[in-house]
């Protein structure tokens, strides 16, 4: 949550920060702000709405393109740069970041990602010493505690300060006698500081992937408690006792890095809903070959050929993915196994054998709880796996093993592609657990089923104005239910929560049964039903539970089968799926056509109704959830 970009090297400095934060954007989006040196030192006042000595800022409430559009275009020595999601405060301008010392002429600009656990404490002790605080923040009690400890050594101060916080943090700052440097910290946050020798120029990032297009770099990721100092063409980092360590670097190339792009779609959320048929091809066809498919767990085969206990973990869009597997490694692999949410396993001291797996699904590799639920179970002695969309994130550093969904990069803060690589990359570890564990697998689900997903997924997309058209006899509705049975089950929380978070529309699943324990007490003809029936296994009962609903008045809209001779009499919507397909694969269609059916109702109620919608930017939301 909340991105940071720094930029320091013979590049404009404000123009390349403004670029990098395009880049984060999507991990925050309330507000956003830059500081840095001016380069020139005169006496003049810049034309910024801020400038006070010699540190020039500029932050505002708002997206980075607003801030584009205002900032004025200062030559900077070297820059600084936040967008944010706000925890301590409202999002506003005096919130956004950098903060600064409250002084008349800022000696401090710091910009923070993460949370401060004791920052009312040390607020308390710092006002008690007459320090006067301009924000609500956490962050700038950061900054107070600096400036409280600073002498001449920044560095020293810097980490004295860093001493008495607890929580989480990715800090960046510069600070007015120490024009030449940018100090960076992290604790459980991720920091990576990129070197580009050719231009000779560093980038830090709270995300790697923000330094597209800049060629060929060494990245360190900061550690735990670590300090670095960046000066032109040097990179020193320290400990907290201020000990310099030698700190890895890490190829990389940021080259072949995509700039992101909608490539004309109208939102990323739709042109990542329409990649998924090349990234499901992509991964299949080359994972598909001949066993084993996993080629990253073959040195492990003897491990992985015990294991008897599976914990899946996930938060949710990925807890989604994780629940869904549950079904299916049972099922077809013949492994106890359970899908918990990551931050409720982490609390629960769970039960965990030496034969057991943990494996931790996430989209970006940086959610908080994810992270802290692997790390309890690393704690526990127990081998884990991570399958993630991010190389080099904290949750790929940090499992035993690591299966990398390759889907691209997701912009969109709604996850479509990477639940679906999830589940393609989830349904090859099946198989290949079953393999090395010598379980049959039936033929109802196999290979074949597998590499049929790309297909269907087009021919589903080439029903989206068909899509719409029901959508759009769904829009004005202020809530809805959606229902499942066995593996339609996950799918329908899932496709619940693409509704909610887009919308703003009150979505919920449940499974079909549950109806009767409570929620129905809810259903009138105000309240839709979405029903996902293509669970053959589930089906006659999936029927009664929609005759019961329309017994009641609920509008329904189905997804079903193109077989099914019920559903399209009971419901009054129907959205046919394709021909022949297995339970597995009805699942993965079923999930593309309720992706466009979320999109397309979202859209919908967005224009029809103030509800302030940026598809790509949920109200309240941020791409990565890296507090707790
Ligand atoms: O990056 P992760 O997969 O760990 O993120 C987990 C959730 O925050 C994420 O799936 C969230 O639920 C999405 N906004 C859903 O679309």
């Amino acid at each position: 949550m909340c991105g940071i970009f720094a930029y320091l090297g013979p590049e404009n400095p404000l123009a390349t920060c403004v670029r990098g934060l395009k880049g984060v954007e999507s991990r925050g989006y309330d507000s956003a702000g830059i500081a840095g040196f001016l380069k020139r030192r005169e006496k003049k006042q810049p034309r910024g709405k801020k400038h006070r000595g010699e540190i020039f800022f500029f932050k505002q409430t708002g997206s980075v393109d607003a801030l584009a559009r205002n900032i004025p275009p200062e030559k900077l020595a070297l820059a600084i740069g936040h967008t944010r999601w706000a925890t301590h405060g409202k999002p506003n301008d005096r919130n956004a970041h950098p903060q600064l010392d409250a002084s008349s002429e800022p000696a401090i600009a710091l910009v923070h990602n993460g949370a401060i656990d004791n920052y009312a404490h040390l607020k308390h002790l710092l006002e008690r010493k007459g320090r006067l605080f301009r924000s609500d923040t956490d962050t700038e009690v950061i900054v107070q505690l600096i400036k409280e400890y600073y002498r001449s050594n920044l560095l020293e101060a810097f980490a004295k300060a860093l001493k008495e916080l607890e929580g989480s943090f990715a800090i960046v700052a510069i600070h007015k006698d120490h024009p030449d440097q940018i100090l960076a910290a992290a604790r459980s946050c991720p920091l990576a500081i990129g070197w580009n020798a050719e231009k000779k120029e560093h980038l830090i990032s709270s995300d790697p992937n923000a330094f597209f297009k800049r060629g060929d770099l060494k990245v360190t990721f900061l550690e735990n408690d670590q300090i670095a100092v960046v000066r032109e063409g040097s990179l020193e980092v320290f400990d907290q006792n201020l000990e310099a360590i030698s700190h890895k670097q890490v190829p990389f190339s940021a080259r072949d890095l995509p700039e992101p792009s909608k490539e004309g779609f109208e939102h990323y959320m739709l042109k990542e809903i329409f990649d998924q048929p090349a990234v499901m091809a992509n991964m299949l066809s080359k994972r598909t070959k001949h066993f084993p498919f996993l080629d990253e767990l073959v040195p492990y085969t003897n491990a992985f050929s015990e294991i008897d206990q599976i914990t899946l973990l996930g938060c949710g869009t990925s807890w989604h993915a994780a629940l869904l597997a549950s079904y299916l490694i049972e099922d077809v692999a013949k492994i106890t196994t359970r899908a918990e949410i990551a931050s409720e396993f982490r609390y629960r001291n769970p039960v965990l054998g030496k034969n057991s797996l943990v494996v931790a699904i996430s989209q970006s590799g940086e959610t908080a709880d994810t992270i802290a639920a692997l790390r309890a179970a690393k704690m526990r002695g127990v081998r884990t796996l991570s399958i993630c969309n991010v190389n080099y994130s904290t949750l790929v550093r940090e499992a035993d093993h690591t299966l990398l969904l390759e889907a691209g990069l997701e912009i969109s803060v709604c996850s479509t592609k990477a639940f679906t690589s999830q589940m393609a990359m989830l349904s090859l570890f099946c198989l290949h657990l079953a393999k090395v564990q010598s379980i049959p697998v039936a033929d109802v689900w196999n290979l074949r089923s597998l590499q049929s997903i790309a297909p269907m997924m087009k021919s589903i997309l080439g029903k989206k104005e068909e899509i719409a058209r029901v959508a759009s006899r769904y829009a004005h509705y202020k809530k809805f239910i959606f229902l499942g049975r066995n593996a339609m089950y996950p799918a329908s929380l899932e496709a619940a929560l693409k509704l909610m978070e887009i919308s703003g529309i009150v979505a919920n699943g449940y499974p079909a049964a549950e109806l009767k324990h409570g929620p129905i007490a809810l259903i009138d003809e105000s309240f839709p039903v979405v029903a996902f029936c293509a669970n053959k296994q589930t089906h006659a009962k999936m029927v009664n539970n929609l005759l019961e609903v329309k017994a009641r008045g609920a509008p329904i809209l189905a997804m079903t089968f193109e077989e099914d001779q019920e559903i399209p009499k009971i419901a009054d919507d129907t959205i046919l799926l394709p021909r022949g397909l297995d339970e597995w694969s009805l699942v993965f269609a079923s999930t593309t056509a309720a992706q466009l059916l979320a999109y397309e109702i979202a859209r919908i109620y967005g224009q029809e109704t103030d509800y302030p919608y940026d598809i790509d930017k949920p109200r309240n939301l941020a791409k990565c959830v890296t507090v707790e």
